[in-house]
């Protein structure tokens, strides 16, 4: 069987107990989402600066038109897709023990997947981080509530919502470039990778770390590694198993073909 189909990725998941799926920005594009460094992605058009931790604290028009960005977009909240769902399907029959993602648009809850490690944050929370924060570490004054807080804010006119509390600056809990991640976020998705017995990449590009070093790690610790993703990544040589291919239909199928196998080997 080609290690390119998903046959072979049913296969390697059908014996797995504690698989790990790491997903990024390409598994949500089919629900509409830009991914980042696809031909069409996001920083093909828009500049990473901008979205650094230094220039949301700097400037308050960058601050405003994030939250009108982000205020918009609630307005029709993009939707899980089949690859979502099939990966909640993964972890309710026990095949996926959680996922570690670098996405931030909450998709992988809102499909009912219960164990998920947010590395980069996510955009359904915001959170006081000071009047003026040193360049990467948050020093909120503690205020942290639901986006939901937010938008009520600005639906009353304001356009870059303060915290109640200090007055200080408001920001979604995703981590920017020039930003640390959350304390004890990696740690926590180490450990979930470490006790792996597959690890499953999807709709990653694998191109920013630290988030890039775990399936690394995982294949090193002699972890079988699948990936599912449109473009070639650079661990596609350390793969048992790759499909290039969109990742919705391939997980969907791969979720369906899973409990006539269990049945199979029974
Ligand atoms: N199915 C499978 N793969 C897809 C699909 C799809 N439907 N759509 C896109 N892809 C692939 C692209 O080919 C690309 O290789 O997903 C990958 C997405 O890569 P990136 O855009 O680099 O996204 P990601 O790896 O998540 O970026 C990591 O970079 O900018 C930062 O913080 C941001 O979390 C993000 C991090």
């Amino acid at each position: 069987m080609s290690p390119m189909s998903a046959d072979a990725l049913a296969d390697l998941l059908a014996d797995a107990r504690a698989g790990v799926a790491f997903t990024g920005a390409g598994i949500s594009t089919e629900s509409g989402i830009p991914d980042f460094r696809s031909p069409d992605g996001l920083w093909t058009r828009e500049d990473p600066r901008d979205f650094s931790f230094r220039r949301y604290v700097a400037s308050p028009a960058l601050r405003e038109q994030a939250w009108r960005r982000r205020h918009a977009l609630w307005q029709d909240p993009p939707r899980p897709n089949l690859g979502h769902f099939a990966l909640a399907d993964l972890e309710a029959e026990g095949h996926l023990a959680g996922i570690v993602t670098q996405n931030v648009d909450g998709l992988h809850a809102d499909a009912g997947s219960r164990t998920v490690v947010e590395l980069h944050g996510s955009t359904r929370r915001v959170t006081c981080i000071g009047t003026a924060p040193r360049a990467g570490t948050p020093q909120g004054c503690g205020f942290t509530a639901s986006h939901a807080w937010a938008f009520a804010r600005l639906d009353a006119g304001e356009a870059d919502p303060r915290c109640p509390s200090c007055g200080g600056i408001v920001k979604t809990t995703t981590v920017s470039f020039g930003q640390n991640l959350w304390p004890g976020v990696l740690e926590e998705a180490s450990a979930l990778v470490e006790r792996a017995d597959v690890v499953l990449v999807i709709g990653s590009s694998l191109s920013v770390e630290p988030a890039a070093s775990l399936p690394r790690r995982a294949h090193r610790a002699g972890v079988p590694l699948a990936i599912v993703n449109a473009e070639p990544t650079p661990l596609d040589d350390l793969a048992e198993v790759r499909v290039r291919a969109r990742a919705g239909g391939v997980l969907a199928d791969v979720a369906a073909a899973l409990p006539a196998r269990r049945e199979a080997s029974a």
